[in-house]
């Protein structure tokens, strides 16, 4: 069942982080709603502006409400991830998304309130909620690119300002992390000093991790094994999501991960078996693998098992 964002958050906050997964295709969609089934969790679907060009915008669309009647026990939110006005304002009237992000980090700090401000009002209008995103994170995002040397946190002060005068109902932070595979060279980490503050200043205000995945060694080392060419290679240690939805982190973005379990499973399938060429042949293994993935991420966020609770709460039999 489709749920607002906002329910969503009400139940997690402070207690755990919902995993916001990012799908592009259907099998990452039967995949992220088998492996959110199995382990009783409520989740995001994330769909980006690249996601929605990859092939057509209604296809993922039409793609999530099939998984929903195929899984009538899933409750989940539907969300634009890292969208501009225009994609906003898109989704917004399309009647199929439950939020929004608009990603105006890039742009000075009043431009980034005047352009959510526009987002909020058209957004609540419609009972759609507004993550917005102030500071800038490292690596390489969909359409802004941030070099890490120029990586901002976020100001906990401004943070305050920024929600005040823009309306959004939750605030995507720069606390360390950075989009994409290469995430660290030494020794950082999540800045949990920064996090504390923020919450200090927005009690109860629900916070957005992007850049989130942790880029299983594993994995990195079994596709290198297969061909790939992922040196260096590095994410976010899981084991610290749990103090970050404590601290106010009630959603976690999570992408790479996905990207990583895709090329594992097909590198080592084409490579063992290369008189094969049947694409169902490696996506039904993926589909499987990444449903596994999805439901080991859902115990670290603390998602997992918490569906007879979000149901009780939001009166869903
Ligand atoms: O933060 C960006 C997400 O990982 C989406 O990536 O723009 O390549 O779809 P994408
Ligand atoms: P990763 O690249 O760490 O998976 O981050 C995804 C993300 O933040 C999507 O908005
Ligand atoms: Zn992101």
């Amino acid at each position: 069942m489709i749920v607002t964002t906002e329910d969503l958050f009400k139940v997690a906050y402070g207690k755990f982080a919902i995993g916001a997964y990012n799908i592009n295709n259907l099998e990452q969609c039967m995949g992220l709603f088998q492996g959110c089934v199995d382990s009783q969790a409520p989740f995001i679907i994330q769909i980006s502006k690249g996601a929605r060009s990859y092939t057509d915008k209604k296809m993922l669309e039409a793609i999530i409400r099939a998984a929903d009647e195929i899984f009538p026990d899933a409750v989940f939110a539907v969300h634009l991830d890292h969208g501009d006005l225009e994609s906003c304002m898109d989704c917004i009237n399309s009647g199929s998304y439950s939020s929004v992000m608009i990603d105006a980090s890039h742009e000075s700090f009043a431009k980034n309130i005047e352009i959510t401000r526009k987002v909020v009002d058209t957004a609540h209008a419609k009972g759609i909620s507004v993550e917005a995103e102030l500071g800038q994170l490292g690596g390489v995002e969909e359409h802004v690119s941030v070099s890490e040397a120029n990586a901002k946190l976020t100001d906990p002060e401004q943070a305050k300002e920024f929600i005040e005068k823009s309306g959004c109902d939750c605030l995507a932070c720069a606390i360390g992390t950075s989009h994409g595979a290469f995430k660290f060279t030494g020794t950082q980490g999540l800045h949990f000093d920064v996090l504390e503050e923020i919450q200090k200043k927005l009690p109860g205000f629900p916070l957005v991790m992007h850049g989130s995945s942790s880029v299983p060694q594993e994995e990195v080392r079994r596709i290198n094994a297969a061909g790939g060419d992922l040196k260096g290679a590095k994410g976010v240690d899981e084991n610290q999501f749990k103090r970050a939805a404590q601290l106010g982190v009630t959603k976690i973005n999570i992408d790479t991960d996905g990207r990583l379990v895709w090329t594992r499973v097909h590198r080592e399938f084409f490579r063992d078996k290369p008189e094969k060429f049947d694409l169902r042949d490696p996506g039904k293994i993926f589909m499987k693998e990444y449903a596994a993935f999805i439901a080991g991420k859902n115990e670290k966020l603390g998602s997992a098992g918490q569906l007879p609770l979000i149901k009780k709460q939001l009166g869903i039999k």
